[in-house]
């Protein structure tokens, strides 16, 4: 039970948080909160969920084209690679917010918004992984913005020979073979009436990868904490696993897949255990 009260005062941390912040959430959110205690109390059984599997000890060598890489979960992703030997190519609107990395990993500037800015960042690459998402600061200027950034990867990736694309989206966003809980339905619900911009934007995102025949994954994320690897995390394509994942289990699930491919035009849900 103190775990649902941790769940549910975090939750009501984030949403008190959303600038759109209006009526509706207010009066649904504590009901929606009351499922979501529900849900965790009587421990909702996670059909599907599996652990992945163990760490290999060796790694065919990738050279990564990463978006977001200056974000929370993007710096979790440039330790991963990073850890494995990779070579990171990362984009960045801003270097110096990537300064801590020096001289291991090749920093392109730009916005991702211009495709010219892809092309350069995708070439010499054998695989595209995306933490990009909206900020605040951009305003309506990011409306979409993860349509826009993946349209324009999509149009960079058969000149540049890449066919992998794996993006971080949200634990809301509705696939084909999705059979959610009451943890999932609680999620999406909160999600549609407090992201409803962001959670439109990841949508057309899959409808967009659905269409294209490239290789993607779409990983489809609950709330992310920004906390380091503890354990390997829940794998679900039916439900989300849990209320929550570390960024540092995301990060390392997102770098297996480079080699597993065990979930290419799917969209796997993440949590941590
Ligand atoms: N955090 C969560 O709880 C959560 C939950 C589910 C899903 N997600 C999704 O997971 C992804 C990563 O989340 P996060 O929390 O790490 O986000 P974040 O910290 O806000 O990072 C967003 C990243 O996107 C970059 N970006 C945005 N617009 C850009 C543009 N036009 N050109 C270049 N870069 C641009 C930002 O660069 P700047 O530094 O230059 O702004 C930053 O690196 C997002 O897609 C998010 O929607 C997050």
């Amino acid at each position: 039970m103190s775990k649902a009260i941790t769940v549910t005062r975090s939750f009501l941390h984030w949403a008190t948080s959303l600038r759109s912040l209006q009526w509706p959430l207010r009066t649904l959110v504590p009901i929606l909160c009351a499922s979501l205690m529900l849900a965790c109390a009587a421990q909702v059984k996670q059909e599907g969920a599996t652990a992945t599997t163990t760490h290999a000890k060796s790694y065919r060598h990738h050279t990564v084209a990463l978006l977001g890489a200056t974000g929370m979960v993007g710096g979790y992703l440039v330790e991963a690679a990073l850890q494995r030997g990779y070579t990171v190519r990362a984009l960045a609107r801003t270097p110096a917010k990537l300064a801590r990395f020096g001289s291991r990993i090749t920093i392109i500037t730009g916005d991702a918004r211009d495709p010219a800015v892809i092309r350069k960042l995708l070439q010499g690459s054998d695989a595209v992984v995306s933490a990009l998402g909206p900020v605040k600061a951009d305003g309506d200027a990011s409306r979409f913005i993860n349509t826009t950034v993946t349209r324009n990867v999509l149009e960079a990736m058969p000149a540049a020979g890449i066919s992998l694309y794996i993006a971080v989206s949200g634990a809301a966003v509705v696939m084909p073979g999705d059979d959610r809980n009451l943890l999932g339905w609680g999620i999406r619900t909160l999600a549609q009436i407090g992201l409803h911009s962001a959670l439109q934007d990841k949508q057309a995102e899959y409808a967009l990868l659905a269409d294209s025949d490239v290789n993607w994954t779409l990983v489809r994320c609950p709330l992310i904490d920004s906390k380091p690897f503890d354990s390997s995390p829940l794998i679900s394509l039916k439900t989300p696993p849990a209320f929550r994942v570390r960024a540092g289990e995301l990060a390392q699930f997102i770098m297996e897949q480079l080699d597993n491919r065990n979930f290419v035009r799917q969209g796997p849900f993440l949590g941590s255990r």
